[in-house]
């Protein structure tokens, strides 16, 4: 029997809309406030999860759709902002890892920098102990999501793709040195409100999960945010859900 489906979220409505429309036979259902639209793009079974912005919003679509709609694999898509330097809009992050930027211990010292930062992670249901327990601070993306997204990576004409950190929480920083400090300390590449979020949930599901997320503005490059971002990272989306499910099968 044909049981693999790919769950993909986004955001907002313009993070969503594209792939949407690509859908054929769109079957449409809310669970709680949660939009849901199942359906095929080309072979692949797909459903579209509208999550709407930040951290909680996404865990709780991401936990609901799970228990809905039984994906076999998640990506959280959509916009985000540049933590390296070199990134430009239009390039995009594959989630090789992400962590929860608002997650953080500091010193006693009076710091005026972030120096007093010490990532805590976050609390995730342990299969083997039954429990809630605290996790590493880094969530991986699966590799074979990634690898799917790596072959694609190859015909992206808009900017260039690198396997990188997410850093997510419920912040739209712009302060450079804030910024900056972030990606020397902890490698982020970009931040966005919700792979993190959805990383997690999956994590506890056993769910195959990856962030991406295209520049959508970066203060390094002073380009503001670009909505026309967001449409071009749900076409890579869903050239990667091809990939992956064509990877899969051996087609
Ligand atoms: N900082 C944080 N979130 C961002 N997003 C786009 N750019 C940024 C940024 N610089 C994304 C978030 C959220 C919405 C505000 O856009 O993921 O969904």
């Amino acid at each position: 029997m044909d049981t693999r489906k790919i769950m993909i979220e986004g955001a907002m409505n313009m993070e969503t809309e594209l792939l949407l429309e690509a859908l054929t036979d769109p079957q449409e259902q809310f669970v709680g406030q949660w939009r849901f639209v199942e359906g095929k793009y080309q072979e692949v079974n797909l459903v579209v999860a509208v999550t709407s912005i930040g951290m909680t919003n996404a865990a709780a679509a991401t936990a609901l759709g799970i228990e809905k709609f039984r994906p076999t694999a998640v990506i959280s898509q959509g916009t985000a902002g540049g933590h390296d330097p070199e990134l430009k809009a239009y390039d995009i992050v594959l989630g090789r890892r992400s962590f929860d930027a608002s997650s953080y211990r500091s010193a006693q010292e009076d710091f005026v920098d972030w120096r007093h930062m010490e990532l805590m992670g976050s609390y995730a249901y342990d299969e083997g102990t039954q429990s809630f327990v605290p996790q590493a601070v880094y969530y991986p993306g699966d590799e074979k999501l990634l690898a799917a997204a790596q072959v694609v990576a190859k015909d992206y004409k808009r900017g260039r793709v690198v396997a990188g950190c997410i850093a997510s929480c419920n912040t739209w920083n712009r302060q450079k040195a804030r910024l900056q400090f972030s990606h020397n300390q902890f490698g982020s590449s970009c931040e966005d409100m919700e792979v993190n979020s959805a990383a997690q949930i999956c994590q506890q599901y056993g769910i195959p999960f990856l962030g991406i997320r295209i520049l959508s503005n970066t203060e390094f490059q002073a380009e503001e945010f670009q909505p026309e971002s967001a449409k071009v990272c749900q076409q890579f989306v869903l050239a990667v859900a091809q990939q992956y499910d064509k990877a899969l099968t051996g087609n």
